[in-house]
């Protein structure tokens, strides 16, 4: 079989004819490798296959582990490839852990493969989280090991922890560099896809928060997921990017504890529940992620500038729908915001990339700069056009029950939402009408 030789940066993946001391495409020092490519095609015998809707029916393992099924679609699909991708700590394998010890529960046969902690670490962190039952934990960084596992049993369920501390002896490269990561994931995928193993490689992710490794790893697999939170705080977020089986905008939200993972089912109590009797700088904004709707608290603040330029920053919005936010407020109000700083936070970490969270914004933003308070049962939601118009935004009627479950009593909203009762629901036709509820005697937001 014919032979080629390539260069290619370990890195990035970038691939030149020659060997360079730094790849021109990541900047990176002596990663660039020499690798032996063969030419021919690899002999392959498969033919194509007529399929129905019966013959192949999609299996699904529902684990019961609310947060965790909600985000891949209603459980694990049989055979499926899964990418978990997190921070270091932020408890990748205290959900594994929970996943195996339910899935052995539910009587199927689970792997764990761990190529980062001893095999007596894994044992206290078992006690430590108080799992049920026994289950098999192959300690090993070969990928060797892992498929002859495989090879000897046919698992429901294999966990890799992690992909990145796993390799092929036979391959030069240091672990983790890309080429290992590419050869061992496309490895374990085409074995494990053979024999309908469902299989959940655990990710680290790089400084900027990108699964470390080749993009290329992100397209193998069939669903991508991200476990979020900040460190400090007790609840963690499950996200899935990519799902070949269910929806990517589902979040699935979970309690850090000492006993671990536990699911929020209510989160919108668990985002609220901080907040105390505000002044004046906060709203609250009925969030729809995926097919739930959730009551967010957004925050900002206004002080003067000390800067000729002011600062406009924001943690979980769009920075750059802030500065026409700011644009649009300015022209429809008349309020100069020329000379004050703004900053807007939706506090719990979550990141809104929809529109609809925009009267929420310019509630706090007013609600700051005229020192009122906004009230703390009152909502707000509808997308801001450039004209100041409130323009209409999707699923009114899940966000306001879930307003009505919160016991918030009104809500400030696009027109054409016909409800009456609770809560009461006050349509405004642009921001100016926003404006116009702002009492200039009183220091709250009056109703009519
Ligand atoms: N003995 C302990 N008591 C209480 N909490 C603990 C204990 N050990 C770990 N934790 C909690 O579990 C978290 C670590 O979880 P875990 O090891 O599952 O994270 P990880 O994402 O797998 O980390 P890594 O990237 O290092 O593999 C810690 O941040 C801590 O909050
Ligand atoms: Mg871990």
């Amino acid at each position: 079989m014919a032979k080629k030789t390539v260069f290619a940066c370990e890195a990035c993946g970038y691939e030149t004819l020659k060997w360079m001391g730094r790849c021109p495409k990541c900047g990176a020092w002596d990663t660039i490798r020499e690798f032996r490519i063969e030419k021919d095609m690899p002999q392959s015998h498969e033919a194509p296959v007529l399929v129905s809707d019966e013959d192949l029916p999609e299996e699904r393992i529902v684990l019961a582990i609310e947060e965790m099924d909600r985000v891949l679609g209603g459980g694990i699909t049989c055979g499926s490839s899964i990418l978990l991708g997190g921070d270091p700590g932020i408890g990748k394998t205290t959900l594994c852990f929970a996943i195996v010890s339910r899935m052995v529960e539910l009587g199927y046969d689970t792997l764990y493969v761990s190529g980062e902690e001893s095999l007596r670490q894994l044992s206290s962190r078992k006690k430590r989280l108080n799992l049920a039952g026994s289950f098999p934990i192959l300690t090993t960084n070969h990928l060797e090991d892992i498929l002859r596992a495989v090879a000897e049993k046919n698992y429901k369920l294999v966990i890799v922890d992690s992909i990145q501390s796993t390799y092929n002896s036979r391959l030069p490269m240091l672990p983790g560099s890309v080429s290992q990561i590419k050869d061992v994931s496309s490895r374990l995928i085409m074995e494990m896809k053979k024999s309908e193993t469902a299989h959940i490689f655990i990710g680290h992710v790089t400084k900027e928060g990108a699964i470390a490794g080749p993009k290329i790893l992100e397209h193998l697999v069939d669903t991508v997921l991200y476990f979020e939170g900040d460190k400090m705080l007790p609840y963690r977020m499950l996200r899935a990017i990519k799902n070949r089986f269910g929806p990517v905008d589902e979040v699935g939200i979970f309690q850090m504890r000492r006993e671990g993972l536990i699911s929020v089912e209510n989160p919108s109590e668990f985002f609220v529940s901080e907040r105390g009797d505000i002044a004046s700088g906060s709203s609250l904004f009925p969030y729809v992620t995926g097919s739930r709707p959730i009551v967010l608290e957004v925050q900002a603040i206004t002080p003067k500038s000390a800067f000729s330029m002011p600062k406009r920053l924001s943690l979980g919005y769009d920075l750059n729908r802030l500065f026409i936010l700011i644009a649009v407020m300015e022209k429809m109000l008349g309020k100069p915001l020329f000379d004050r700083d703004v900053y807007v936070n939706v506090t719990g970490g979550m990141k809104v990339s929809e529109p609809a969270i925009d009267l929420a914004v310019a509630a706090s933003i007013l609600s700051s700069y005229r020192d009122i308070n906004m009230g703390k049962h009152t909502a707000f939601f509808g997308e801001i056009g450039l004209t100041g118009e409130i323009r209409k935004i999707v699923n009114m009627e899940a966000r306001l029950k879930e307003c009505e479950r919160l016991g918030i009593t009104r809500v400030f909203c696009p027109r054409g939402v016909e409800k009456i009762g609770s809560p009461e629901t006050i349509p405004l036709k642009t921001i100016r009408d926003l404006y116009e509820h702002v009492d200039e005697g009183s220091d709250h937001l009056r109703t009519r």
